[in-house]
């Protein structure tokens, strides 16, 4: 795992931003795994930035996750949430974007479609993670097998809580989500993983530093041949 370090939230997504475009522009067809939650966000706002510059046109997307029961329009939905923080304000092909359909009448079949669409896709070129306090990634808590593949899961309750923020009550946070598996997370090609802020330390000084564990799930990481971690003088506070 090669980690930068960085001064703040701002400069993490910059330098991220970067990464991706100058992928985008080596790439012929780029495939690109992307990441939910209040992390790639400043990422995404660099990327608008260079719309000028950049075209998306041959970029096909996947995101890790989302919520069981809530519609694409829903708010708080992350097809919502993509739409709203980036695919509306650049010029790539709707269709070539993905999201797990967590309004599918069979989920088990949305799983199953979501690994056929990515595998052929001809896999992840680079896949923008965060992580999770309790170290899950996408939303694989603690205990997910490491041989997973997208699956629908029970949100852990201070999973749940974490993300109560984008909510109006506990009540309406969904109990399910659709996600990635992390088999289907490591075949990803290379991956870039964000992290900023200091109620992140100790997450990220787990995963330096702690042993290989499905207890915390991020840290099948060091078992990935190219990973490389933008993180800020804050999250790195515990190393
Ligand atoms: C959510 C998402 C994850 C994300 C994590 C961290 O539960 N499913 O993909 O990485 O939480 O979110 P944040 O970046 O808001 O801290």
């Amino acid at each position: 795992m090669n980690i930068t370090k960085v001064k703040d939230y701002e400069e993490m997504s910059f330098r991220a931003a970067e990464y991706l475009l100058k992928k985008i522009v080596k790439l012929k067809k780029p495939v690109i795994g992307l990441a939910t939650g209040s992390t790639p966000e400043g990422m995404y706002k660099y990327l608008i930035e260079k719309k000028e510059e950049i075209s998306f046109k041959n970029v096909t997307t996947f995101n890790l996750d989302e919520y069981v029961g809530l519609s694409k329009d829903d708010q708080n939905s992350y097809h919502f949430y993509m739409n709203d923080k980036l695919f509306n304000h650049i010029d790539i092909k709707k269709e070539n974007t993905h999201l797990p359909n967590g309004a599918a009448k069979d989920l088990k079949q949305e799983c199953r479609d979501y690994e056929d669409a990515i595998r052929e896709a001809g896999f992840i070129d680079v896949q923008i993670l965060g992580i999770g306090v309790n170290g899950h990634i996408g939303f694989n808590d603690p205990e997910t097998p490491f041989t997973s593949r997208t699956h629908v899961v029970d949100l852990d309750e201070s999973t749940r809580k974490a993300n109560v923020r984008f909510f109006q009550s506990i009540e309406e946070v969904p109990r399910q989500a659709i996600t990635m598996g992390i088999e289907t997370i490591m075949e990803s090609k290379e991956i870039l993983l964000l992290i900023s802020g200091k109620e992140k330390a100790h997450s990220l000084a787990r995963l330096i530093e702690g042993p290989v564990d499905e207890k915390f799930p991020a840290s099948i990481l060091h078992k990935h041949a190219h990973v490389e971690i933008i993180a800020d003088e804050a999250a790195l506070s515990g190393v």
